[in-house]
């Protein structure tokens, strides 16, 4: 006799909950051939149920480490230590520059859409063979334009990069390097590239819509030509001698002659819901929490950026440790206190409608949500049984 799956779907999915995270590509294809089985089958909740558990597992869009080495990049320069000194400011005594050295650059990539990590990916590629390119008198990628919103991971992935690449980073502080008198911005401008071509290092303008600013702003117009040419001379020059990655918000705010110097532009979106979760998920580390509260913090946090799950993680990491066996009771609460301290952190909308304090109108408004949140789910957010929740969702006539 035929079983309906239903009978067996809370097994299997337990099982593929605990076993899809972290697990190879081989294992994810066939649970996607698994979901376009349950689909045709008409299973339309348990297929989404199993997908769900496939868009929370980050893996697939964090970008793949690759070593690259120095010797093939075809740069010279000197080694750049801890020993070497770095460049002032001759008026303010500030330094024009922050060195970070590859132990202190991040292990971690940002998570990003299948598409960008793909594109990513691909200059890793051209660098890793970069002998080869040169050989044939070819030029890999030497410089690239990063930009997009605040928080969304720009500096993140700069500093990354150099981590493969294998090079300190070389910062340029814009605080140190603008100055009001006549022509030691320029200065500044040219000691700053002059340092960065002597060592092998990659050279990071982060932020550099300052510069663009400062043109606004400066109401010497000659002065600001001067900044600007040497800014482009040097970006000429940089070519021959290492990597350079700048990055703004404010890419209409950058000389077109500027951004033209730039090998390639990469525009780094704010996160679609989907990879929002698995940012969210790839923060909590090895701290696990069910994926429904998973998909609950991604909701409050809709729209926003990774910075914001950067704040709402760690949060809740900490809470996580220090109350251990009943964050899961404690959870709700747990999520009304953050809003509390972080209300420019979160979906204005989304926390409004927890601070009710309703039930009913939270039921209501997940399961109609974009998330799609099942009585199952809601029940583990709220931490009560889930008949209380399926009360609330088709409640019985008094009378029947
Ligand atoms: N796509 C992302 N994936 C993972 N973490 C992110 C992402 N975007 C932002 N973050 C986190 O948010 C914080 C700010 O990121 P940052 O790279 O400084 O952003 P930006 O330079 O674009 O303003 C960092 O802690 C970073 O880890
Ligand atoms: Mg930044």
């Amino acid at each position: 006799m035929k079983q309906d799956i239903r009978l067996y779907f809370s097994a299997i999915h337990k099982l593929f909950r605990e076993t899809i995270p972290g697990s190879d590509d081989t294992v994810k294809k066939q649970v996607k051939l698994l979901i376009e089985e349950l689909k045709a089958g008409g299973y339309e909740k348990e297929a989404k149920m199993l997908n769900n558990i496939l868009v929370t597992d980050s893996a697939k869009n964090e970008l793949t480490p690759i070593k690259i080495l120095k010797s093939n990049l075809g740069f010279c320069g000197e080694e750049l230590t801890k020993a070497v000194s770095v460049p002032v400011n001759k008026e303010t005594g500030a330094q024009i520059l922050e060195v970070t050295f590859v132990n202190d650059l991040p292990d971690a990539s940002p998570v990003f859409s299948e598409a960008i990590v793909k594109a990513i990916s691909s200059i890793l590629t051209e660098w890793s063979n970069a002998d080869k390119l040169i050989n044939k008198g070819l030029d890999p990628v030497r410089s690239c334009l990063i930009y997009g919103a605040p928080g969304t991971g720009k500096t993140q992935l700069a500093l990354w990069m150099a981590k493969q690449l294998g090079l300190p980073v070389v910062t340029a502080r814009l605080d140190g390097l603008m100055s009001s008198y006549l022509g030691t911005t320029s200065k500044n401008i040219g000691n700053l590239f002059d340092f960065a071509n002597r060592y092998k290092c990659l050279l990071l303008l982060d932020e550099f819509d300052a510069i663009a600013k400062f043109r606004a702003d400066n109401q010497e117009i000659g002065e600001i030509k001067r900044v600007v040419n040497t800014l482009l001379q040097n970006m000429d020059t940089r070519k021959q001698n290492g990597f350079t990655i700048g990055i703004t918000n404010h890419p209409k705010l950058l000389d077109p002659a500027v951004w033209r110097r730039f090998d390639i532009q990469i525009e780094i979106p704010n996160p679609s819901r989907e990879v929002l979760q698995q940012i969210v998920q790839s923060k909590l580390g090895t701290v696990k929490l069910k994926p429904s509260q998973v998909k609950f913090l991604s909701w409050l946090i809709d729209g926003g950026t990774g910075a914001d799950a950067d704040v709402l993680t760690r949060w809740v990491k900490k809470a996580k440790i220090v109350i251990g066996n009943v964050f899961d009771s404690e959870f709700y609460t747990l999520v009304q206190e953050f809003i509390f301290l972080n209300a420019g952190r979160v979906n204005h909308a989304n926390a409004n409608i927890v601070m009710q304090d309703n039930r009913k109108v939270l039921t209501k408004e997940l399961s109609q949500s974009q998330y799609k949140f099942t009585g199952t789910e809601i029940s583990e957010i709220l931490s009560v049984d889930k008949s209380t929740i399926s009360r609330i969702k088709a409640p019985k006539n008094k009378n029947s």
